[in-house]
């Protein structure tokens, strides 16, 4: 079956898909961006997403095509015409289309542009853990910002899998920020330590769910900066993301987090996790 694509508000087959060369997204990276889950072909945590998209948008300028119940509307009726169940749906908004030149142009319309993927959930990473590797965050100050130039971290991630890894844990002069493209926590004495949701790091919704699960399941928490330090000496690591879900790190730079093995708290958490999902699908 040919994919269908929504490009504005217009579900259209994959191959009538036309982008102008001076699309900003090209020239500039222009652009914004979510990747929403979907389960039993339902978007999971929706609201958040959107809010997050709406906060992006008005931080870079770039008006919405529509608002966030239409837009959710018209992401529901690409994941039916695609028959999605088990995925992710990409939204991409770019600033538009414009002869090249910094300044943003008056007349450019923002491009929409969705598509739904089948992703099966990552069960072999959940259960094993990963293994990660410890690089410097050169990215800009606007981590929180979901926009498109996504080069720093697909060189991060590019640079975990050379050396074997499956993704980096970035830092800034050792204090720990998030990952290529999910969030980061330690587990020490119990409690949960993880990056505050400030500039630095995406503000990510799996992120938010497992904090509001912990808090439920009565584990402190604590969104204060931690070390490369700590990191080493965590009694449990984990990442969190979209498409990761909640996944122990059970080594970092080939050296085992703890006893190597996924720990007590994120086996909960992954737990809860799963409970959450399993609510938001009709049975
Ligand atoms: N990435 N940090 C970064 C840098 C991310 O790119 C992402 C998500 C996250 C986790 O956020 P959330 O829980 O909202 O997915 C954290 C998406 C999946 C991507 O770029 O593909």
């Amino acid at each position: 079956m040919t994919p269908i694509y929504l490009i504005q508000d217009r579900l259209v087959s994959k191959e009538e898909v036309r982008v102008s060369p001076d699309d900003r997204g090209y020239y500039f990276g222009d652009g914004i961006y979510e990747v929403f889950r979907v389960y039993g072909g339902k978007l999971f945590e929706a609201e958040a997403h959107f809010k997050r998209l709406e906060r992006t948008a008005a931080a870079v300028r770039i008006d919405l095509p529509a608002t966030s119940s239409e837009l959710k509307k018209q992401l529901e009726q690409l994941i039916a015409a695609n028959s999605l169940i088990e995925g992710t749906v990409y939204l991409q908004i770019t600033r538009g289309t414009a002869p090249r030149a910094h300044a943003i142009p008056a007349e450019a319309e923002p491009v929409l542009m969705a598509y739904t993927a089948e992703l099966k959930r990552p069960v072999h990473m959940m259960q094993q853990g990963i293994a990660v590797v410890t690089m410097e965050d050169i990215r800009w100050l606007r981590c929180d910002l979901k926009t498109l130039n996504l080069l720093p971290n697909t060189l991060a991630k590019q640079h975990a899998l050379d050396q074997g890894a499956d993704d980096v844990v970035l830092h800034r002069s050792g204090l720990v920020t998030e990952c290529s493209a999910s969030n980061v926590m330690i587990v020490k004495q119990g409690a949960i330590i993880t990056h505050p949701a400030d500039n630095l790091i995406l503000h990510g919704i799996t992120r938010a769910v497992a904090l509001r699960l912990a808090r439920e399941l009565g584990i402190p928490v604590a969104e204060t900066p931690f070390t490369l330090d700590d990191l080493r000496q965590a009694d449990e690591a984990f990442v969190t993301g979209t498409t990761i879900e909640v996944t122990p790190v059970i080594s970092v730079d080939g050296i085992p987090v703890a006893s190597g093995s996924p720990g007590p708290v994120t086996r909960r958490l992954q737990h809860a996790f799963e409970l959450a999902i399993s609510s938001c699908i009709p049975q």
